[in-house]
């Protein structure tokens, strides 16, 4: 199915339902795809937030769980805790009428209680493997062959997430049952003893609305890259001359991803999957491309493909 083919929307606000993906300006997207087709693969990276844009919004006809979401600690009390926590602030984390500022503090003081939370009540790794297992969770369809043809191309991707980066590699191993080289995970890490049991988190806290104040964090050498711990460290550790940059994300947030690069050329692809009639109009500003309604990854592999 070409991306011509699909059903895309150009304007309006009507029937959103059935529509797949909404393109701001065709004309501008086919321009920056021509110059970051020039200038080749080796100028390219991606850069995707995890959960609800590599992740199904809903799996089975559930919601599906986010890195955080999934993890049972093996402690009731704390689990109820983090759930109490969850119902309070996740409807806040997508309300479109809370100004920026007053949402930042919001998420800010959710990750702290729940970080907090974590430690306090309790973690080991052998709980984060079982968790996982459990989990209603699920990469959307198309994701894998997306990572294949980048890796093929040679285009590094960096998952950039607010969840938890431990939880995300490990679901990478259960869920995937492979690696890829290029692939680096930058998110909230986790310290544990030698007994295995959370103690900290390493560095600063990111949240939803602060990545690009970790934007920098990804221009880092590459010493946790999925799978392959002894090649490519040094090919993608200098993303920073990578000056064209395809974005996945799911928040307006998401486009802070890229701050850290002094970038050429953006296309940013944003996956709206609440709130939709409310926010169409501020996604489809912010975005080139957005996808509604749960969509798979093929349309991104489609415009991957004629970038490189
Ligand atoms: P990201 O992977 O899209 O960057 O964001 C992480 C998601 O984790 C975000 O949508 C909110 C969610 N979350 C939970 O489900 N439970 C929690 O305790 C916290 C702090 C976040």
């Amino acid at each position: 199915c070409s991306l011509q083919n699909r059903r895309i929307f150009f304007g309006g606000s009507n029937a959103l339902m059935s529509l797949e993906a909404v393109v701001r300006n065709r004309e501008s997207l086919e321009k920056k795809s021509a110059a970051i087709r020039s200038a080749g693969p080796s100028k390219l990276q991606v850069i995707a937030d995890f959960d609800g844009t590599l992740t199904k919004y809903t799996v089975d006809g559930r919601r599906g769980q986010t890195s955080h979401g999934l993890l049972q600690q093996g402690n009731a009390e704390y689990d109820a805790k983090r759930q109490a926590l969850y119902d309070y602030y996740h409807p806040l984390e997508y309300s479109p009428t809370i100004p920026l500022e007053e949402k930042t503090k919001l998420m800010e003081e959710w990750w702290e209680k729940t970080h907090g939370l974590l430690v306090e009540g309790g973690l080991t790794f052998d709980a984060i493997k079982k968790s996982v297992a459990d989990a209603t969770i699920a990469f959307r369809d198309g994701v894998v062959e997306l990572f294949e043809f980048l890796e093929e191309k040679d285009v590094p991707v960096l998952i950039f997430s607010a969840g938890l980066a431990d939880i995300i590699e490990e679901v990478f191993r259960q869920k995937l049952h492979r690696s890829f080289k290029n692939i680096k995970v930058v998110s909230n890490r986790m310290v544990f003893d030698d007994n295995d049991r959370l103690i900290s988190f390493k560095g600063k806290t990111i949240h939803v609305l602060n990545k690009n104040e970790h934007a920098l964090d990804m221009a880092a050498p590459v010493h946790d890259n999925l799978g392959d711990p002894n090649g490519s460290v040094n090919d993608y550790s200098l993303v920073k001359n990578r000056t064209n940059v395809l974005l996945l994300g799911d928040h307006i947030g998401d486009l802070g991803m890229s701050d850290g690069v002094e970038y050429e050329n953006r296309i940013s692809v944003g996956f709206l999957n609440g709130n939709t009639e409310e926010s169409i109009g501020s996604y489809r500003e912010a975005f080139d491309v957005v996808y509604l309604n749960d969509a798979s990854m093929w349309g991104v592999i489609e415009l991957a493909s004629q970038l490189c």
